[in-house]
């Protein structure tokens, strides 16, 4: 979402240094990448596409369907079945893949009964277009509804050190065995603003651990949960290194629960 303009709106300012860091996150071992037709929207698809085709084996893209972009950060959710198979078959052309691994909701449509909507996708699902279905930002109980409908494989929910919200949502899948992408892993960049409620606590910490507030932050998430796969956006290539170092990094007990008192329930 962040190599394409702001508000997930038109043309990164520099296409040629997006697709590089979608390179360079290959080259760091990256397997996943989350994307959505909305970003952009078809730009961030495109770009994937453009810097990465023919894909090296193991890369799993995993794309979202059912928002629809009118403008900068401005959004309305359609989950009508016709618009959903669209989205797919789109997503199949730009992203130059026969099957998409994880296929996600990206939002239910309120005006749109979920069998409408999941009932497109396990059409999509029969006929080889989809490998695995995701819902995002959704409560325990529909998951549950959904569950009945289609067979749920991971839940994308607003999720981080800052926001802990869908902590229950988080419990529901852990134990169920859904792979949980928090959204939002830093915040948006806010949790490492030095404004930041927890910047003291965090830069504290930092400065012991020879790490950054970025790494902290993604080390607490992934020690979070065995669920738990953060999708931090960025559109430096110094980011990215530093972010994916952040998986070797080991909390103590005792340094997790520092963050978490200091970011409170
Ligand atoms: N399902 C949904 O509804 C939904 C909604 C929003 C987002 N998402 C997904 O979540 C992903 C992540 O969201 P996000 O990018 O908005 O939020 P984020 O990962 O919490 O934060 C990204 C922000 O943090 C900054 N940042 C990243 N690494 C940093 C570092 N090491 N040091 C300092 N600043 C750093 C980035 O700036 P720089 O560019 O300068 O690095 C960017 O401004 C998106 O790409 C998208 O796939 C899903």
């Amino acid at each position: 979402m962040r190599l394409v303009g702001d508000g997930a709106w038109g043309e990164p300012a520099d296409p040629a240094e997006a697709r590089r860091i979608l390179r360079q996150a290959v080259d760091l071992g990256v397997t996943l990448i989350d994307t959505a037709d909305a970003y952009g929207p078809e730009i961030a698809e495109r770009l994937i596409a453009e810097a990465l085709y023919p894909y090296p084996p193991g890369l799993v893209i995993a794309t979202k369907g059912g928002i629809t972009r009118q403008g900068p950060a401005k959004t309305e959710y359609v989950g009508r079945a016709g618009y959903l198979i669209q989205c797919v078959e789109m997503s199949l052309r730009r992203l130059r893949l026969e099957r998409i691994e994880l296929y996600q909701l990206h939002r239910i449509d309120p005006r749109t009964p979920l069998e409408e909507s999941l009932g497109a996708l396990m059409r999509m699902r029969e006929q080889g277009k989809i490998r695995h279905i995701g819902l995002s930002e959704v409560t325990p109980a529909e998951i549950e509804e959904a569950a009945r409908i289609v067979p749920v494989a991971t839940v994308q929910n607003r999720y981080s050190l800052a926001d802990r919200r869908h902590e229950q949502t988080l419990q529901y899948c852990e134990e169920r065995g859904f792979g949980f992408l928090p959204w939002y892993p830093m915040a948006a960049g806010k949790l490492l603003k030095p404004d930041h409620p927890l910047a003291a606590t965090l830069a504290n910490l930092a400065a012991r651990r020879s790490a950054t507030p970025a790494q902290l932050s993604l080390a607490w998430l992934l020690q979070r949960s065995p669920a738990m796969l953060p999708i931090p956006g960025t559109s430096k290539g110094s980011h990215l290194e530093e972010n994916v170092a952040a998986a070797g990094l080991r909390l103590g007990l005792d340094e997790a629960a520092e963050l978490e008192a200091a970011a409170g329930p």
